[in-house]
């Protein structure tokens, strides 16, 4: 083993006992949870964990509750050597690698559900995606006994929703999140873009070229909803391998949509989600009101 890798953890029990031992000795811990897949979003998470904390864990647990039947579960991309492999310059200290029985024993799980921010946007298209996210993360942060916990901007709602579920279940952490990375051509890192190819991962690039539009509309004045959505939709319109799923202006802390007669008075979240021969992508840009 080189001095540089990580342990590497399975089980719940053996996690909690490495971070008691941590915390014992003063170190303050960080997890930036995955599925796996790792890339260079991910990895500038686990920059800013190795920048916050003496303590870096990585999760990496390709959850099953958070996916709908037909969605990706089993073909969701998964290779724990390349993603060791990508996380060892790095210099993490723990790599908690679950199986679904470590993090479910059996029998009905707990769920951990958070209302008001869950049914909007994603949830719509998603009925229960965010309950199997909050119980992961739930579960991971009990495993984990983090100080800091980071989560990636792309994700907005899932951001704001662990937010909350922190906020309410008195989790005593604090959460902290990582700008958007991007490709050169805008498209936000996923680990599902490895589905996406040729004319299809062309067209994928006009998801953020519709937010950037709508966001220059904005910063020059343009507060109206319906004609900043009008912007960002003409340009996804030009691509017809794009099925839209939402393209909306929300609360930026609520998560409501804004009525489309309206005009923007509170910081808003433009939020998209569309899929691509297949492949559900997701991205997002916040218009603040100071
Ligand atoms: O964002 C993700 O990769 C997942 O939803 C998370 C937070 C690791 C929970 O499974």
């Amino acid at each position: 083993m080189n001095p540089t890798d990580p342990s590497i953890i399975h089980g719940v029990s053996r996690l909690q006992a490495w971070s008691d031992e941590q915390r014992r000795a003063g170190k303050r811990i960080a997890l930036v949870p995955t599925m796996g897949a790792l890339h260079e979003g991910h990895l500038s998470l686990v920059r800013l964990a190795r920048a916050r904390a003496n303590r870096v864990i990585v999760s990496i647990f390709v959850n099953p509750t958070q996916f709908a039947p037909g969605e990706d579960f089993e073909r969701y991309p998964r290779d724990l050597e390349s993603d060791l492999a990508k996380l060892r310059p790095l210099q993490v200290d723990a790599v908690f690698a679950p199986s679904v029985g470590d993090l479910y024993p059996a029998g009905p799980p707990t769920w951990v559900e958070v209302d008001g921010l869950t049914e909007s946007l994603c949830g719509r298209g998603r009925p229960g995606h965010f309950r199997g996210v909050t119980t992961v993360v739930a579960r991971l942060f009990n495993a984990a006994k983090p100080d800091i916990a980071i989560f990636g901007e792309k994700d907005y709602q899932q951001l704001a929703t662990i937010k909350r579920m922190v906020r309410d279940l008195c989790f005593d952490l604090e959460i902290l999140s990582g700008a958007t990375v991007r490709e050169p051509d805008g498209l936000a890192l996923s680990s599902r873009n490895a589905y996406l190819a040729g004319e299809g991962r062309r067209q994928a690039r006009a998801l953020s070229a519709a937010l950037v539009e709508a966001r220059n509309a904005f910063e020059s004045g343009e507060r109206g909803v319906s004609r900043l959505l009008q912007v960002a939709r003409q340009r996804i319109e030009k691509e017809p391998l794009i099925q839209l799923e939402y393209l909306e202006l929300a609360d930026a802390e609520s998560l409501g949509p804004l009525l489309s007669g309206a005009g923007i008075q509170r910081s808003a979240v433009l939020a998209v989600a569309a899929t691509i021969e297949g492949t559900r992508l997701i991205d997002n840009t916040v218009l603040e009101v100071v």
